[in-house]
Parts: C-alpha cells; structure tokens; sequence
C-alpha cells in the first residue's frame, strides 16, 4: 500500500472538509474522542468544537482562537437531560430550556462541581453556559459523541463570526482536524445568552432568539446586563466593545455611500448606484440577520476600507444585529494608542 501521502491527523494540518455523511460524522465523533478539534454548522454560526471534559483538548480552543483563557466557553449537549449533569436549573431556566431547547438559546446556570468537566471550559467561574442547538448536523454530533462539547464560535479571537464553512477554513483552517460543511448557517448571528440572578434573567447577549419571545414564554421582564442592579452582576466577554470586527471600518447610520465606500445596505430605500450589498431588500429583519456575518465577510473580503451602513429598525432580530454592528464598529485594541 502506498502511504506516502497518509499524514497524522495533527492540528498543523490542511483541515479536511467534509460534508455531512455516515463516514464524515464517525470520523467527527472518533476526533473529539482524540482530543482533536472539530469544527461544525449550528442554526446560529459554525462551532469549534472539543470533547468539553478533556483539559488538553479545551486548551486547544483557546489557543487555535486565540482566545484569553479569562473568557468561558458555551458547552454543547444533547438535551436538557444532559445539561443537567453539568449545571443546576431552577424552575426559570427549566421553563426556558424546555421550551427553547434545540434551538438558539444559551443559559448561564450555577456549575454542579466534581461533574468531569475541564475546570478551563468555565474560566474559573461558578456558572456554566449551556445549550441544545437544533441544527440536524449538531445534533447527529452530540448524539454520536454523547458527551459534553466546548464550542465557541470558530473564528478567531475578535474577528467575524463565520456562517459557512469557508469562513472557517479562512481563519482556521490549520488549527482544526476537520470542518464538518452544512453550507450556509440558518440564522447567521448568534444565540442569545441569558443568565439568573436572585430570581431575575439577564440578557448577557442579544442574538437569535428575540428577547420578546422569551419574555412571553417566562412571564417576567428581562434585565439588560449594563442594567442590573446587583453589585456582583455577571457579565459575558462578548460584550467586550470591540468583538466581531472585520478589517474595514464600519460607518453606521449612512444613508449613501462616499466614492471609496461600499454599501451595506437594509430595505427597499437603499440607494441605487453603488456597489454593496442588501441585508434583505424587502426589510426582512430574519433576512437580514440571515445575511449579516457573510455580507460582512463578503465586503471585507475586497480589502475596502470603510463600510457604510444603513440604519436597521431596533426592534425584534434588529437588536441583536444593531448590537454587534456597533460592537463591529468600535474601535479595536489594536487600534487604540
Ligand atoms: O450561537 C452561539 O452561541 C455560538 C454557537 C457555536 O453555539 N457560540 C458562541 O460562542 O457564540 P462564543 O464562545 O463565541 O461566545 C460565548 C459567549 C462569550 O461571550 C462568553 O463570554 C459567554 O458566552 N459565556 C460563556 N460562559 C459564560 C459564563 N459562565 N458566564 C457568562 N458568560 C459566559
Ligand atoms: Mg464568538
């Protein structure tokens, strides 16, 4: 047998990608059993995913992300069965999980101890993020490997979010073992973080699942996290102002484009005759929301320095967007003197 182009699967290899199949979801299985990182679609954005008890392996993720080891990751499971054996939901977040779960919701729930999780999958901290995805190739994943899966979103550190797996193999193609390619994600932005608090829900981040839908499936009023009024109040690091940032600059509230600008643009009164894209030209938030990391990516892609942006409605989908395009538009670290 000629071996000469058979190479160990290390993380320093091209990673393959494979689209979804018997084969290509047993060899996503055996490589989280290894420790190796894989990444895969959810209805949000594609995960990067690692076996969520195994410290080497959630080591990786910080390190392939770039990621500080202060920000926790989301931990990936099955149902809601099994989020229980790694965190304790009380009467709210089990309303929430039963209701939401598979789908684009993530709670922040008190960490049950001495469980097997990494203790870095946390960052040290006494809470844990869970969630139950509902995209078929996610959860074929969780079903087949059973346990726990770390997964943040699989960019690196500070940078877009990828919504295809192209975007993955841009960013982090030599850091993982295999990229699991479902196409274009469902939803396109991220889920939507909640934590408690006294008997409270905070949202930690807008994203998927607009907050009005979870505040009539609750019966109570969210807080925003900037709100509470708890001295000790949670925070996630995504709300760092300068996440999910593409290189060019971004000029939000335009309502026309300048010559060395592309458009991104939002509902049936966008400007005619200038290059860029419609976020949905009908004005369809879902649409839009949809389309937002990969147009983004899209523009950047061309090495165009200023983005301008067309106001989106702050309403439903329309807040988690508005949300990262500000954070997209903050000025980065590496920016500042
Ligand atoms: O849609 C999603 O949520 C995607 C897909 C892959 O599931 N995942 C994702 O993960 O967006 P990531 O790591 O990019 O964002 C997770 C956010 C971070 O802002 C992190 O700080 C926060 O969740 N987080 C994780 N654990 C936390 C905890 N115990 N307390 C507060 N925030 C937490
Ligand atoms: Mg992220």
């Amino acid at each position: 047998m000629d071996t000469t182009n058979r190479v160990a699967p290390t993380a320093k290899t091209p990673a393959l990608i494979l689209e979804p199949d018997e084969y290509s979801m047993a060899k996503a299985v055996l490589s989280l059993h290894q420790g190796l990182l894989v990444a895969f679609p959810t209805e949000t954005v594609y995960g990067l995913g690692a076996d969520a008890c195994d410290e080497k392996a959630v080591a990786s993720i910080f390190a392939a992300k770039g990621r500080p080891s202060h920000n926790p990751l989301i931990i990936h499971v099955k149902d809601l069965a099994t989020a229980q054996r790694y965190g304790h939901f009380d009467e709210l977040a089990l309303k929430l999980a039963e209701h939401f779960w598979p789908g684009p919701l993530t709670l922040v729930v008190p960490r049950l101890e001495g469980a097997g999780l990494s203790p870095l999958v946390s960052a040290g901290l006494a809470t844990i993020a869970l969630r139950g995805p509902a995209n078929k190739v996610a959860r074929l994943l969780l079903e087949g490997f059973e346990g726990p899966v770390a997964a943040p979103s699989a960019n690196r550190s500070g940078l877009l979010s990828p919504t295809e797996a192209e975007h993955v193999e841009e960013m982090l193609g030599d850091q993982v073992s295999l990229i699991l390619d479902d196409g274009a994600c469902e939803r396109g932005i991220e889920s939507t973080i909640i934590g408690f608090e006294r008997g409270s829900a905070i949202v930690l981040r807008s994203g998927s699942l607009p907050v009005e839908q979870i505040e009539a499936v609750s019966g109570i009023k969210m807080q925003a996290a900037d709100t509470a009024s708890s001295p000790d109040k949670i925070t996630a690091p995504g709300q760092l102002s300068s996440h999910y940032a593409p290189n060019a600059q971004l000029r939000l509230e335009a309502t026309s484009a300048g010559e060395e600008e592309l458009m991104l643009a939002f509902g049936p009164d966008a400007p005619k005759g200038r290059p860029g894209v419609n976020l949905s030209p009908t004005g369809d938030l879902v649409e839009a929301a949809t389309n937002l990391y990969a147009y983004l990516h899209l523009l950047d892609d061309t090495g165009v320095e200023t983005i301008a942006v067309m106001p989106i409605p702050d309403k439903g989908l329309g807040v988690a967007i508005n949300d990262r395009l500000r954070r997209a538009a903050a000025l980065r670290p590496d920016d500042e003197e």
